[in-house]
C-alpha cells in the first residue's frame, strides 16, 4: 500500500490498495473505487462481495490497484489482514495447525501470482519475485519434510484464475511427488510452469472466453499456449522447462491435443504432469455446485476414463492410487460396477 493520496473534483481523498491483497468472495468492509480516466468510479459498495469473476476482470483489464477513501484506509488494512487470516485458516482446517507456515507460504505465492497476472505485460521484476517465493516454498517442503498428503490439500475452493493457477501448481507438485521426483530445482520449474501455464489466456476478453459460439473463441483457445510461451520466453531467466510446460500443457498422449498434436514421448514430461493437474482442476471446477466429495470424485473419474487417451497410461498407473487417496478419500478407485 502506498501513501499517495489522490483527490477527486470534490476534494475527497483516495488511496490505492493492490488488487492482490483482496480475497475473492469476501464481504467488503468499505466502498471500493476504480480510477479510470482521472475519475474515481464506485465499483462495489460496503457489504457487497468481491466475486472471483471481478478479480479476473481486474487481471484482464490490467488493473493493479483498487482505491478506497483515505478515511477508510485503517479499517480496510485491518479487514485485509483479517481476510488473509480467514483464507489461511480455511486451508489450515484441512491440513492441521502444524502446517500453518506452509499454508502462509502458498498464500504469499497466490498474491504474487495475482500481481504477475494483473500487470499489462509479464514483468521480469515481478516474475523474479514470484520465482523467489516458489524456490522458498519448495525448499520449505523439502527441509521440513512436509508430507505429500498435505501438499495435495493446498487447494483453494475459489475459482479465480489465480486460484486455478495455484491449484494446478499444487496438484502438479503432488503428482510429481507420487512419481518420486525429488530434485528441488526440477520441482521449482514444474511449479513455476504450472503457475504460468495459462498466462496466454489472461488477457483474452471474458466475452470471448465465456462464449463458445463466439467465432474468436476457438482461435483464442488454440493460440493461448504459444502466446503464453512466447511472452514468457522474452523474460530473462525464465527456464526453458517453464516455457515448454506453458507451450505443451494442452498436448495429449494420443496426439489429439494442441497446438502441435504431439504424441506420447514427444511431450515434455513436466508438461504431461501439468496437463493432468489442469484437466483435474478444471473438472473439479465444472462440478463446483456438487458437494465437495462428489466434485473431486467426478474429477478423479475423468483421469480413469481418459487414461491412455489424453493421459499417459504409465503416469496414471503410478498416480491413480495416490490421487484417489488424497482426493477421493479411498485407497483404490471404485470398480466400474459400483462407480
Ligand atoms: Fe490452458
Amino acid at each position: 500500500m502506498n501513501d499517495n493520496v489522490l483527490k477527486d473534483s470534490e476534494n475527497r481523498e483516495y488511496v490505492a490498495v493492490p488488487v492482490s491483497q483482496f480475497k475473492a468472495d469476501k464481504v467488503l468492509c468499505a466502498d471500493i473505487y476504480l480510477h479510470i480516466n482521472e475519475k474515481f468510479i464506485k465499483f462495489k459498495h460496503e457489504g457487497d462481495e468481491l466475486e472471483s469473476e471481478k478479480i479476473d476482470y481486474f487481471i484482464e483489464k490490467n488493473i493493479k490497484d483498487i482505491y478506497v477513501l483515505k478515511d477508510n484506509l485503517i479499517k480496510v488494512i485491518e479487514w485485509l489482514k483479517n481476510m488473509r487470516q480467514e483464507v489461511i485458516q480455511e486451508v489450515v482446517e484441512e491440513v492441521g495447525e502444524e502446517y500453518v507456515e506452509t499454508v502462509e507460504k502458498t498464500e504469499n505465492i497466490r498474491e504474487k501470482v495475482l500481481d504477475t497476472f494483473a500487470d499489462l505485460e509479464l514483468d521480469s521484476g515481478v516474475v523474479e519475485l514470484l520465482q523467489d517465493q516458489v524456490d522458498d516454498f519448495i525448499e520449505h517442503i523439502q527441509t521440513e519434510k512436509i508430507p505429500s498428503s498435505i501438499i495435495a490439500k493446498l487447494t483453494s475452493h475459489s475459482d479465480s484464475m489465480a486460484d486455478h493457477a495455484m491449484n494446478v501448481a499444487n496438484v502438479s507438485l503432488y503428482i510429481s511427488l507420487l512419481l518420486g521426483h525429488g530434485n528441488g530445482e526440477v520441482l521449482s520449474k514444474l511449479y513455476m510452469g504450472a503457475l504460468l501455464h495459462d498466462y496466454g489466456k489472461m488477457k483474452i476478453p471474458k466475452d470471448v472466453l465465456e462464449n463458445k459460439q463466439n467465432l474468436k473463441y476457438n482461435q483464442a483457445i488454440q493460440d493461448h499456449p504459444k502466446k503464453g510461451s512466447k511472452i514468457a520466453s522474452k523474460i530473462p531467466d525464465v527456464p526453458a522447462e517453464v516455457i515448454k510446460i506453458i507451450e505443451q500443457h494442452h498436448e495429449q498422449f494420443n496426439g489429439n491435443g494442441f497446438p502441435e498434436g504431439l504424441k506420447n514421448n514427444a511431450i515434455f514430461g513436466l508438461a504431461k504432469i501439468v496437463q493432468i493437474a489442469n484437466v483435474f482442476d478444471n473438472a473439479v471446477f465444472e462440478n463446483k455446485h456438487k458437494p465437495k466429495k462428489e466434485k473431486y470424485r467426478a474429477a478423479l473419474k475423468v483421469l480413469d476414463y481418459d487414461n491412455g487417451k489424453q493421459f499417459d497410461p504409465d503416469l496414471i498407473k503410478k498416480i491413480s492410487e495416490g490421487m484417489w487417496l488424497a482426493y477421493g478419500h479411498m485407497y483404490k478407485p471404485p470398480s466400474k460396477d459400483n462407480a
